[in-house]
Formats: structure tokens, sequence, C-alpha cells
């Protein structure tokens, strides 16, 4: 696994602007305190893992803020030799995932962007309570998903999440 200072510098090279710097440090800092606290409570999870995710989940907003960031930067991941867990991370961590007939509809690559490991799910759902670099609560966070019009099914699917996880 890659250290979370060379994760920094890929970040930084390919462009990534301070603002979205700070916010990856801040969802993988969140991530970590997650997988720590799974940890604790008997789950198998990977926290190398789930905090160079963290610190890499935006590494397409280098390129662009759309929801293709998340494919964008898987892109870049893989044209850099990083391990597929990480690139799968990055692909998979809009809202609480993207199914493939939905992305169909977004216009995405015919994929599947449904976060299935437990690192892949941590990383989106800490993404989904950082609010720039805050930890906001589920009370804002839903304020929020109304506020942007995030449709009953990603609502529900982001809440789901994070009962699933069960720290927020
Ligand atoms: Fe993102």
């Amino acid at each position: 696994m890659i250290s979370p200072d060379r994760a920094l510098q890929i970040l930084r090279d390919e462009g990534c602007s301070e603002k979205v710097i700070v916010h990856c440090r801040a969802v993988s800092e969140y991530a970590s305190e997650i997988a720590e606290k799974l940890a604790a409570s008997g789950k198998t999870v990977d926290i190398e893992l789930v905090i160079i995710g963290g610190l890499l989940h935006d590494l397409g907003r280098s390129r662009s803020h759309g929801i293709d960031h998340a494919v964008i930067g898987a892109d870049i991941a893989m044209q850099l030799g990083l391990d597929p867990l990480i690139v799968n991370i990055i692909k998979k961590h809009i809202g609480a995932g993207i199914t493939r007939e939905e992305a169909k509809e977004l216009g995405l690559p015919d994929d599947d962007y449904m976060p299935s490991t437990l690192e892949e799910k941590i990383v989106a759902h800490a993404d989904n309570f950082i609010s720039g670099n805050e930890k906001i609560s589920m009370v804002q966070l839903r304020q929020k998903m109304k506020q942007k019009r995030f449709s009953d099914e990603s609502t529900a699917r982001i809440i789901l999440l994070a009962e699933e996880i069960g720290v927020y």
C-alpha cells in the first residue's frame, strides 16, 4: 500500500485544488476513525486501504466536478498503476453508489458503481457525512440532500448505508 504522503503527492501532481485536498484529508480521517471503530467491534477491515482510498477518492476532481469525476479518478488511478482496491473505492464513492441502470441514464460508462466491500462502503459513507472539511449530522445531511434535489432513491440508499455502517 502506498503511504498517505504519496497519496497527497498524487493529488497535487494531478492538479487537485487545495480545497479538494483539504476535503480528501477530512474524509480520510473520518473514514479511518470509522474503520477503527468497526475493527474494534470485531469486523475485518483494512484500515490502511480506507485511509488511502479516502485520500484519493476525489482524485478525478482534478479534471471534473461532475458526477463523472469518480470514473475519471478511477481511470487516473489505474493509469498510475495503483492497487485495484483503491481504484474501486474511487469509482464507487458517489453517494451510496450508482447502479448499472442509473449509470446508463446518467451517461456514465456501462458499469456497476455500487460499493460492495466494507472499505468501499466506509469511504462512500464518510464522504456523505463530510461537507467541505466538516463532519455533518444526519439532520444536516438530510437538509443537504433535499437542497441538492437528490432523488428519493439516492437519499434512501445513503441513509441505509449510514445505518449499515452504524457510525455517523
Ligand atoms: Fe467525490
